[in-house]
């Protein structure tokens, strides 16, 4: 099983950011801190390669300390990019941002030349809180003037800082199969799209080898690392199923409320603070896919067409 969708409406958003990409100094990429590599969008990575991009860590107060150290330091040992992490309670994150983007960029500024970013992130990675918190009592949008459309808004930071926002933006084709359960984990993908079970039981392999003791402090099985590390994810989730009460009549395990119980316990960080993924093992993650994907779409190109049908 792996995670699809199908993101018919964002082809309209994607040409906005194609077209407004020409223009502008920085791109800020916002990231799911809990799943970096698995929140970066591959299509915004074509679309805006080559400008000076500022990664921003989001919901770091969700995350794995640990591991956003690491995933900071990749990618601010990256050509044209720095990285900082940020949570909703930096109330004033505007000070941090404009250095970091000012570092981008730094002929820009002034009246003559204004600093132009555009900021882009998937679906509930936290664009607006940031933008709402970028704005403080600036009311400045400006989404109807030329060349601004609504699938783009023009905000003034300052007199010399425009940000152009757009909608949040998933992509077509998921190539990392990981990446489709870690988004769907998370919540960036709707509920329609992917099957509780399958998730939790992803979520459940990464959390056993990584957050062993996490899993004990909230579930109190009486599991020593070592026995939640070795045992199978489903008799994993089962155990937790009986101790949590999510069984059906009959006393068997009701798979579909333990699903929902782990994935919820994840979101709401009642597990603690957790990273899906590491810089190394997305890395390997990420090879694997295009590797397996080029190998389709070789075998695709193989096939034989069918014959097309007479009218
Ligand atoms: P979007 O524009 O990118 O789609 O995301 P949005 O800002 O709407 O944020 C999506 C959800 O993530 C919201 O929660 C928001 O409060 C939460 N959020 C945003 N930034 C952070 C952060 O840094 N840390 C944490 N912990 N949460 C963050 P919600 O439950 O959908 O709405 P709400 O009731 O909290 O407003």
């Amino acid at each position: 099983m792996s995670v699809q969708w199908f993101p018919g409406h964002m082809h309209l958003t994607r040409q906005a950011i194609a077209e407004r990409v020409k223009s502008i100094d920085v791109v800020i990429e916002m990231l799911d801190a809990r799943l970096p590599g698995s929140s970066a969008n591959p299509l915004l990575t074509e679309l805006t390669s080559g400008r000076p991009t500022l990664k921003v860590l989001n919901k770091q107060d969700m995350a794995d300390p640990e591991r956003t150290a690491l995933w900071l330091a990749h990618y601010n040992a990256q050509p044209q990019t720095r990285a900082i992490a940020l949570d909703a309670s930096h109330t004033a994150p505007a000070k941090a941002l404009m250095a970091a983007c000012g570092e981008l960029a730094p002929l820009r500024g002034g009246m003559v030349k204004p600093l132009r970013i555009l900021i882009c992130g998937i679906p509930n990675v936290g664009k607006s809180t940031l933008i709402n918190a970028l704005m403080g009592k600036r009311s400045a949008k400006t989404g109807d003037e030329a060349g601004v459309t609504r699938h783009e808004q023009r905000i003034a930071l300052a007199d010399d800082v425009y940000l152009f926002d757009t909608p949040g933006m998933l992509w077509p084709r998921i190539v990392v199969p990981e990446s489709g359960f870690n988004l769907a984990a998370s919540g960036a993908v709707g509920r329609n799209a992917y099957d509780d079970q399958a998730v939790a039981l992803e979520l459940l392999t990464r959390l056993q080898s990584h957050y062993a003791a996490l899993l004990e402090a909230r579930y109190a099985l009486g599991w020593s690392a070592q026995q939640w590390q070795d045992t199978p994810d489903d008799a994993a989730l089962e155990a937790i199923a009986r101790k949590r009460g999510a069984i059906a009549s009959g006393g068997h395990v009701n798979w579909q409320k333990a699903a929902e119980l782990l994935i919820a316990d994840f979101r709401s960080q009642h597990l603690g603070r957790i990273t899906l993924e590491s810089p190394e093992e997305f890395g390997r993650w990420l090879a694997a896919g295009l590797k397996a994907d080029a190998q389709r779409q070789a075998q695709k190109k193989e096939r034989p067409k069918a014959p097309r049908r007479k009218r």
